[in-house]
């Protein structure tokens, strides 16, 4: 039962988020950029009277923020606005113009999602970036609140002026600032209302799909001397990407009497608590991001579902999470610590009826 994200948020504890989030610089590869497996385009946007602002400072010039219009990239009908901030952290607020539904389900002409910078490519200057960037808030019912990813691709214009004209500094408040065109093509995601597929021995043996939760968070490595071994794991769970916080997922620090270690909680009110394990190994799908795996639930608590307890839950479309490799790790000192974030959708399923 897919939860619509029909939320009217104030985004204030945005700033706050953005700290949990570390840019990820990749190699110059476009699938780098894509967002995970289990997300699928929804629309194809490009910009129009786009400007950069860039202003003087620190012997050189510093990208502020930017802002314009959002126009459908085959039709180029006006779709909606954007602006977006570099400083301190990068975010986007994409707000698109609402379909005559969704203005009748919400009230409101326009729908909104704020993303932040995950993931950049470089393409040919250091200016020029295409990146991956991922939604930490919606506002109000529509297109942009249902939005998971956004990849901006096909970058053109926007480099600052050359060094040269940045010699005089004002200090922060009074400084030279430029407005420099650009044209981007804006690519926007939505999470699958189903799970991807996934390789047969993580397929549920059996059950019926209920809810799925977004859990963004992070796995910690020891390193033994000769090897990386997952020492911890926890993550918040969200209703969706950028939606808000429902519970939490964390390994239990011994085994309980089901031999579980993993426990899932989702909050008050309704709130149940799962404790399960690994059923088969998980696999390992790309090396930059953890394995996807299928857990057997072996204990219920709480308001779990009208449809039973639960049975199975699925980490599908996982970003991040790895261990550092074994090459890079020779020599280091054993006992080190390593945090790796990671993000990934559990998706719960309860018995056949
Ligand atoms: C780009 O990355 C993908 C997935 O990480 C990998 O499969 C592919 O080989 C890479 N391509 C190049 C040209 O490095
Ligand atoms: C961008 O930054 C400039 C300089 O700080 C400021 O004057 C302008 O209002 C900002 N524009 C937006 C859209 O935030
Ligand atoms: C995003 O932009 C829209 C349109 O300018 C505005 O109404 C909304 O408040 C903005 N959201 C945030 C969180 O800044
Ligand atoms: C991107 O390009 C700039 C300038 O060429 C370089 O300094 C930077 O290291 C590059 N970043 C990556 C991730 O390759
Ligand atoms: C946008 O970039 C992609 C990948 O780099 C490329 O395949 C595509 O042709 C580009 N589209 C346009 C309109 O430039
Ligand atoms: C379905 O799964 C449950 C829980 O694992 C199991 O007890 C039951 O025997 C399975 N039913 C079938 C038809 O395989
Ligand atoms: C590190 O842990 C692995 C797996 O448990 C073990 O095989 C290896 O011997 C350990 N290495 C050292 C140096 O303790
Ligand atoms: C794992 O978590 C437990 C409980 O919070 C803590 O005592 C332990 O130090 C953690 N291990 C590492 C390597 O951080
Ligand atoms: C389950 O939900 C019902 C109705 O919402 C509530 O009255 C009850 O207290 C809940 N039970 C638990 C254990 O949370």
């Amino acid at each position: 039962m897919w939860r619509r994200a029909f939320l009217l948020l104030t985004c204030y504890w945005l700033m706050m988020l953005c700290q949990y989030f570390t840019i990820t610089q990749a190699s110059n590869n476009v699938s780098a950029i894509l967002p995970p497996v289990g997300n699928s385009l929804q629309a194809k946007l490009k910009t129009k009277n786009a400007l950069r602002t860039y202003t003087c400072g620190s012997g050189g010039w510093t990208r502020v923020n930017a802002s314009g219009d959002l126009l459908d990239f085959n039709t180029n009908k006006l779709v909606g606005s954007y602006t977006a901030v570099n400083i301190p952290t990068s975010h986007t607020n994409l707000t698109l113009l609402n379909s005559d539904a969704d203005v009748i389900e919400s009230g409101f002409l326009t729908s909104s999602v704020i993303v932040i910078l995950i993931t950049t490519i470089n393409v040919t200057s250091s200016d020029v970036i295409e990146s991956l960037n991922q939604a930490i808030c919606h506002q109000n019912i529509g297109a942009a609140a249902r939005v998971s990813y956004v990849v901006y691709l096909n970058f053109s214009g926007g480099n600052p002026p050359p060094t040269s004209l940045c010699t005089v500094e004002f200090g922060i408040l009074e400084s030279i600032s430029i407005e420099v065109p650009f044209d981007v093509e804006i690519d926007i995601y939505t999470q699958d209302l189903v799970p991807p597929p996934t390789p047969t021995s993580l397929m549920v043996p059996n059950g019926t799909l209920v809810e799925s939760f977004f859990a963004q968070g992070s796995i910690i490595y020891q390193y033994n001397g000769s090897t990386w071994l997952e020492q911890n794991i926890s993550a918040l769970l969200y209703n969706v990407i950028g939606g808000y916080v429902v519970g939490k997922f964390e390994n239990l620090q011994k085994l309980d009497k089901f031999e579980s270690e993993l426990n899932w909680h989702i909050y008050n009110p309704n709130g149940f608590s799962l404790t399960g394990h690994n059923f088969v190994d998980p696999i390992v799908l790309s090396t930059t991001d953890v394995a996807w795996a299928l857990f057997k639930i072996t204990s219920n608590s709480g308001n779990t579902t009208l449809l039973g307890p639960y049975t199975y839950v699925q980490l599908v479309s996982t970003r991040g999470g790895t261990a550092p490799s074994l090459s890079d790790s020779v020599g280091l000192p054993p006992g080190l610590v390593w945090t790796s974030p990671f993000s990934g959708i559990f998706w719960f399923y309860a018995n056949s009826t």
